[in-house]
């Protein structure tokens, strides 16, 4: 704990605040009247989270997979310590439900809370902060599927009921293995809605009216899952910061009218969450540019005056052949120093986003050695070169790119 505190204070530029605690404009659930009357009385610039999703880590290592640091002569460290002497200060992790194991396809994936809360124990336990990535199904999330967790209602009142006390008791469990959690996102890339077939939404409807009409389930499962944490505030959770989170933050459109309907319904107010989660891959559309970034960034912060993270990003460090996408930013090079500077420049525009709103970067799964696309059609994204040629025996040895916050 007390390195976790002074790790805080040193990110915050500062050792005269080295009390942890949630930021002025998050719910003040916790009653704590002492650290209120300290939040007011100090001027401090908000933490700025530099984050890596690390969900996959205890599966290549269970594996065998081990990782190199090939600044320290090759020496062999966990991969946590790699990119922590490169500035990160978070780790993100994903939570499915009761997923299977192995899945369908033969392999090991498996996010569960007995795979998910000793990893997140692990990180927190060297002073990392923990962002928990809510997928609220047994598998994959994402704007392609969101599949309700087979052992859940069908029904939408008793499936809010459900998911209210799932987020509540999960939350406690953390609480109860001493795992403070700073982040919560409440389903992951909700763009099309969660928990399908109930709670799917249609943003791109017209009229406004049809779009706010297709959210009403959403509507009511989100409220849901976000009275589950004021639920596990109320039995002593301390209070993270509560994220909605979307796909495609290039589009300022599509996000305007994302959280139009959604509030639109009557059922959510903007005070039902605190920061807004973007993700923002160079991949999928030549739109997906710095400049569109932060239109979208800038146009929500003057709309809702809140916290915005772009949580997922990454950048290749080997792209090439005829199944190359374009890359958004062509004059950036696929390779480690392009990595390093197209998370610098997503830094940039997330930094600039006036009254201080822009406040973290998440970079996507950089270890995951047999999943080097990360599921775009470039090569390799990874951070880590993963060398297979004494296969079954797989290492990784860290790109320039593992340095990537430093300094910022
Ligand atoms: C990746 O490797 C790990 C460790 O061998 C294995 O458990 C997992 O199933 C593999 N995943 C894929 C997608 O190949
Ligand atoms: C580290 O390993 C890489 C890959 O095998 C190799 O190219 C490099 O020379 C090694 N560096 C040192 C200092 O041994």
């Amino acid at each position: 704990m007390l390195f976790h505190k002074a790790l805080g204070a040193l990110a915050l530029g500062t050792f005269a605040v080295a009390v942890p605690s949630p930021p002025p404009w998050a719910h003040n659930e916790n009653s704590n009247g002492g650290r209120k009357h300290l939040e007011k009385s100090r001027v401090e610039e908000p933490f700025f989270y530099k984050g890596y999703d690390l969900s996959s880590l205890k599966i290549e290592e269970d594996g065998g997979y081990i990782y190199k640091d090939t600044q320290r002569n090759n020496v062999t460290r966990p991969v946590e310590d790699i990119l922590g002497d490169g500035g990160m200060n978070t780790v993100r992790l994903r939570l499915w439900v009761n997923p299977k194991v192995p899945y369908d396809g033969g392999y090991y994936e498996s996010y569960g809370l007995d795979y998910t809360l000793p990893l997140a124990k692990r990180f927190y336990d060297k002073g990392y902060r923990i962002y928990l990535d809510y997928h609220f199904s047994d598998y994959w999330a994402d704007p392609g599927k969101q599949y309700t967790p087979e052992a859940w209602p069908t029904e939408l009142d008793p499936l809010a009921s459900t998911l209210r006390n799932y987020v509540s008791s999960t939350m406690k469990a953390f609480s109860d293995a001493g795992v403070d959690l700073s982040i919560v996102s409440l389903g992951n890339e909700i763009r099309n809605g969660m928990l399908w077939p109930l709670g799917v939404v249609k943003v791109n409807t017209s009229p406004a009216s049809a779009r706010i009409e297709s959210f009403q389930n959403l509507a009511t499962l989100y409220s849901a899952a976000r009275k589950g944490v004021s639920d596990a505030v109320a039995e002593g959770v301390k209070k993270p910061e509560v994220m909605i989170h979307i796909d495609n933050g290039w589009d300022t459109n599509l996000q305007l009218n994302w959280f139009d309907a959604l509030t639109g319904t009557g059922k959510v107010e903007t005070s039902d969450w605190d920061i807004f989660g973007f993700s923002f891959y160079p991949f999928y559309g030549t739109s997906a540019t710095l400049a569109n970034l932060k239109n979208t960034l800038n146009t929500l912060a003057d709309k809702y005056n809140k916290p915005l993270h772009v949580v997922e990003t990454d950048w290749p460090a080997i792209c090439s052949g005829s199944r190359a996408p374009d890359l958004s930013e062509p004059s950036i090079p696929a390779s480690a120093p392009g990595q390093t500077e197209w998370v610098h420049d997503v830094i940039d525009v997330v930094r600039q986003v006036p009254r201080g709103l822009g406040q973290g970067v998440n970079y996507w799964e950089p270890a995951w050695l047999n999943n080097t696309g990360l599921g775009s059609a470039c090569q390799d994204v990874l951070l880590f070169a993963g060398d297979f040629s004494e296969y079954p025996k797989v290492t990784g040895y860290s790109r320039s790119s593992v340095d990537l916050y430093k300094g910022r």
